[in-house]
């Protein structure tokens, strides 16, 4: 099983992962931790490409594209690897981050054909003010007016995908709690 957890930035999707990491550990569930971008050199450059001044500009996304796509290309053999081995794959975005933070259309659907798509999307909701208190600051998508049009982008698409979406203002345990309700059955646990 492939999940994913999706949201803007300052969500909470990486504290909420750690929590979902440990939980999978108490119920004896083996996971594959994902997190885009990755590690890989290509992850390395977008990091840095992401503090750029130019990184909301239409060219500069349409290069981001580019390198997110293949930067989650090296990562599918490796997703498919942990599933075979019965792994639970936990991942922090996937393709659809590329869908609402760069120039939407079919053509970012084009170049991420070889992405899988999640079994199960958790999208964690929050409103932009709430989200940026937690936001460093250092990526130029931490910003107001870009992070509304992602936000709408997001609820859009979760309709459009069927994602679950949580309200991420509820605080840390409740929403560990939402996301744990949600993937239980999977796991034939009751809660
Ligand atoms: P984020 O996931 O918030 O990680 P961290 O907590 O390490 O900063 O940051 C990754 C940024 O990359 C975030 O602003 C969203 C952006 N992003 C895209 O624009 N497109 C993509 O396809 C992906 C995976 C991420």
């Amino acid at each position: 099983m492939y999940i994913c957890l999706e949201g803007i930035d300052g969500s909470g999707k990486s504290t909420q992962i750690k929590m979902l990491k440990e939980w999978f550990a108490t119920i004896g569930q083996q996971v594959f931790m994902v997190k885009e971008p990755t590690e890989s050199d290509i992850g390395k450059l977008l990091r840095n490409m992401l503090e750029s001044t130019r990184a909301t500009e239409d060219n500069f996304q349409n290069t981001l594209a580019l390198l997110f796509a293949a930067d989650r290309t090296v990562l599918m053999e490796d997703i498919m690897k942990a599933e075979f081995q019965g792994k639970v794959v936990i991942s922090d975005r996937c393709f659809y981050s590329s869908i609402v933070y760069q120039n939407d259309g079919e053509w970012i659907s084009q170049i991420n054909k070889h992405a899988k798509k999640p079994d199960i999307t958790i999208l964690l909701d929050l409103d932009v003010e709430t989200a940026l208190h937690r936001c460093d600051g250092t990526d130029q998508f931490e910003n107001r007016d870009f992070l509304e049009k992602v936000r709408e982008k997001y609820l859009e698409l979760a309709k459009k995908e069927n994602f679950f979406v949580i309200n991420a203002n509820n605080g840390l345990n409740k929403v560990n709690d939402d996301i744990k309700r949600i993937l239980s059955p999977n796991f034939g646990i009751c809660l």
